[in-house]
């Protein structure tokens, strides 16, 4: 471990988005209502360990979700839905460590809460005690509009989740937009309302045409926080490893890529197997160093220990 102890320990204080700014204060549901009352965009992102943690909250974003996305862009699995619930609250631990401002969200895995009521107040409760999240999001109405409302009655707060729901995503017939026609739109509007009667504090409208958002803007009380629902939203959400550029497999049609850390990534791996090997790393600022009398002692003994080896190899 070549890192040092830093003391900007609970978030870090930056330039970009008002990391800096001693003004700053958590994000509430209550601010997230002012937002919408107010039409201003709330920003969500996704995060997964301590430094994209302190990445999104130096840039001043609203909403972190622990989503289960890290299934796939941080444990490799092929989709969402082998991720268990220790992992997640492994993952959501970390980001807590390094998030202070924006308002911790816990993805609630496939498996987590579909069984009973009990089974999802557990499981929100372990995101909630053990990683230290503000509130949980899970996926689907129906079913799971009954699941959101235990979870609120308990005292946690939920985020809705419809439209694409990855989770079942075979149901669905694979990762598509939905609600493309009148009928589907209404259902997915009515998920919505339902979610929201619930006593959700937000809800995801993932991959759906924009029409189906223009229907469903007016109609609701809450914030509706977008990712390919096109611009009505009230905010809108990306994954982290899309936007940056760290993910390597085939982005989605909604997707806007700001940077290109993954090129920068396998730039920087590269030229360090190039310095070791060709011996330009370590330069002489790296190295330590004794006070020339230590060195001069050391030496000396290493001389003495290499002739008297030398010795007893001869005998
Ligand atoms: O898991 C996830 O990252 C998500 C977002 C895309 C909303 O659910």
């Amino acid at each position: 471990m070549s890192t040092r102890p830093t003391d900007k320990h609970g978030g870090h204080a930056g330039v970009a988005g008002g990391g800096q700014d001693p003004a700053r204060r958590p994000i509430t549901i209550t601010r997230l209502q002012e937002k919408k009352a107010l039409g201003e965009p709330i920003v969500m992102i996704t995060a997964y360990d301590y430094p994209s943690a302190t990445v999104v909250d130096e840039a001043g974003v609203d909403l972190v979700l622990v989503g289960d996305s890290a299934a796939m862009v941080v444990l490799g699995y092929p989709n969402t839905t082998p991720v268990s619930m220790d992992e997640m609250v492994i993952l959501a631990s970390a980001v807590r460590r390094g998030l202070k401002h924006p308002l911790l969200i816990g993805d609630m895995p496939f498996g987590s809460y579909e069984a009973s009521n009990e089974q999802a107040i557990k499981n929100a409760q372990r995101f909630v005690k053990e990683a230290g999240c503000d509130a949980v999001k899970l996926e689907r109405g129906g079913a799971s509009a009954e699941r959101a409302r235990a979870i609120v009655e308990s005292g946690i707060p939920v985020m809705g989740h419809i439209g694409l729901t990855p989770q079942n995503a075979v149901q669905l017939g694979g990762y598509r937009a939905q609600g493309r026609t009148a009928a589907a739109a209404k259902a997915v509007i009515e998920e919505a309302l339902e979610l929201q009667a619930a006593g959700c504090f937000a809800i995801v409208l993932e991959c759906v045409p924009s029409e189906l958002a223009d229907a469903l803007m007016p109609l609701l009380g809450v914030p509706a926080i977008g990712i390919g629902a096109g611009p009505q939203t009230d905010g809108q959400v990306l994954v982290y490893h899309d936007l940056l550029g760290i993910w390597d497999g085939r982005p989605a049609k909604f997707v806007r890529q700001y940077a290109d850390v993954r090129h920068q990534m396998v730039n920087g791996v590269t030229a360090f197997a190039k310095d070791v090997r060709s011996r330009a790393y370590p330069a002489p600022e790296h190295e330590y160093e004794m006070s020339p009398d230590e060195a001069s002692q050391l030496a000396e003994w290493a001389r003495d220990h290499v002739a008297s080896l030398h010795e007893f190899l001869a005998d």
